[in-house]
């Protein structure tokens, strides 16, 4: 069969120090369980790109990698030279809607040897998954201005929650909590206070939940949600979000394990029908980038996320190797964390390529 094509977007900051370290993992995985994985390099989607060209991407973009099978990112971000909000909704947002990445699929999980800032927790104890609404809700450009400049400023930002945007997260949500040895699905909404788009949230998903009898569920306020993520992690199985509030759950649920700097996640279009986008939750983290520092866990363990992705969306056959190179990256994480070579965020002092060499040497 043809090689699958992975599209590699490094973008900025320690994106481009924690790239080479993903790349090396899964090459070496390629290499020992035979997996056939082709990659074509991109420097644009980067604020560099930007400084030459006035924009994030070439006009073609979609052209140049939208028959591939998935995309590999880093992070996008370098407020001093262009707007945040303009490197986004130039690159990663874009891609999100534009391939119809309507899942972020968040996990969270305690690792053995990893200092938990909760206290009496141990690993095991915290093992579970957000998922984010990721094309609609609190993330959008309606909106505008009026009176600007003036005392009079009104400044309005819309939100936008569809029934199709919403069921299918919920429908996912639902499905992947089924597969789960405990089956909760929490559902995070904010029913109180906003008063229309989250009773409806709410309303969406007790219809789809007729459907899913064998999983329990129970909706929370986000507010409390985030005071519980710290006090009971031990409680939480699915978390499924609107997209604001899952991307805010998504780097508390981290934190509470120890470090973002370990945090994967895959922007999943389920369906198939365009690349999925697989990336660290982290950013360009500009106050460490150039000391090689940073942790590569979070972009090495998205690599292993894609691989399963890509695994289960071949034929029968075909499907194992993919998702034996993912447990074996798994494992090789789980085993330098215990007790190999750490980066400062874990209180050691190694760099971004010792840690990188030390999951490579075990695959
Ligand atoms: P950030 O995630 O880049 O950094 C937050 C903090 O976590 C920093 O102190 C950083 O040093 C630390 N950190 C992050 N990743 C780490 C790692 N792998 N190892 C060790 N420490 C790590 O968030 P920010 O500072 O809010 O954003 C910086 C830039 O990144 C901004 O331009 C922002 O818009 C962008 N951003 C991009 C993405 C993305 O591309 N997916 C995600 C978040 C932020
Ligand atoms: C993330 C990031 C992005 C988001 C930013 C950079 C637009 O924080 O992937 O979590 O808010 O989705
Ligand atoms: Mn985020």
């Amino acid at each position: 069969s043809q090689p699958l094509r992975i599209a590699v977007l490094p973008g900025d900051g320690i994106g481009k120090e924690v790239m080479p370290e993903g790349l090396k993992i899964l090459e070496k995985a390629a290499s020992q369980f035979n997996l056939k994985l082709s990659f074509e390099h991109h420097d644009w989607a980067s604020c560099d790109y930007y400084a030459e060209h006035g924009q994030m991407m070439p006009d073609d973009w979609k052209a140049r990698i939208q028959d591939c099978q998935a995309l590999y990112f880093g992070a996008v971000g370098w407020p001093d030279t262009v707007p945040d909000h303009v490197s986004l909704w130039g690159s990663l947002l874009k891609f999100r809607r534009e391939f119809d990445q309507y899942i972020n699929l968040r996990p969270v999980r305690l690792f053995d040897g990893v200092p938990c800032p909760l206290a009496g927790r141990k690993a095991g104890d915290i093992d579970f998954l957000v998922v984010r609404e990721n094309t609609e809700g609190e993330y959008t450009s309606l909106g505008g201005t009026m009176f600007a400049g003036t005392e009079r400023e009104i400044v309005i930002q819309e939100s936008v929650f569809s029934r199709i945007g919403t069921d299918r997260v919920l429908k996912y949500a639902f499905e992947v909590a089924k597969q789960r040895a405990r089956k909760h699905l929490t559902i995070a909404t904010k029913s109180n206070g906003i008063a229309i788009s989250m009773p409806y949230w709410d309303g969406r998903a007790e219809e789809m939940g007729k459907n899913y009898p064998e999983v329990t569920t129970d909706k929370q306020h986000i507010d409390i949600l985030s005071a519980r993520f710290v006090l009971q992690p031990d409680r939480f199985d699915v978390v499924v979000a609107s997209n604001l509030f899952g991307d805010i759950l998504s780097d508390l649920g981290p934190a509470c394990t120890g470090t973002i700097g370990l945090a994967p996640s895959g922007n999943l279009n389920p369906d198939r029908l365009f690349p999925s986008l697989f990336e660290p939750v982290h950013g360009s983290a500009p106050d460490i980038y150039g000391k090689s520092v940073a942790n590569p866990i979070a972009m090495i363990w998205s690599g292993a996320m894609m691989l399963e992705f890509l695994g289960r969306g071949l034929p029968q056959g075909e499907q194992e190797s993919y998702l034996k190179a993912h447990d074996a990256i798994v494992k090789a994480i789980e085993t330098v964390l215990a007790s190999g070579p750490r980066t400062p965020d874990l209180g050691g002092d190694a760099s971004t390529q010792q840690l990188g060499d030390a999951i490579a040497a075990l695959i």
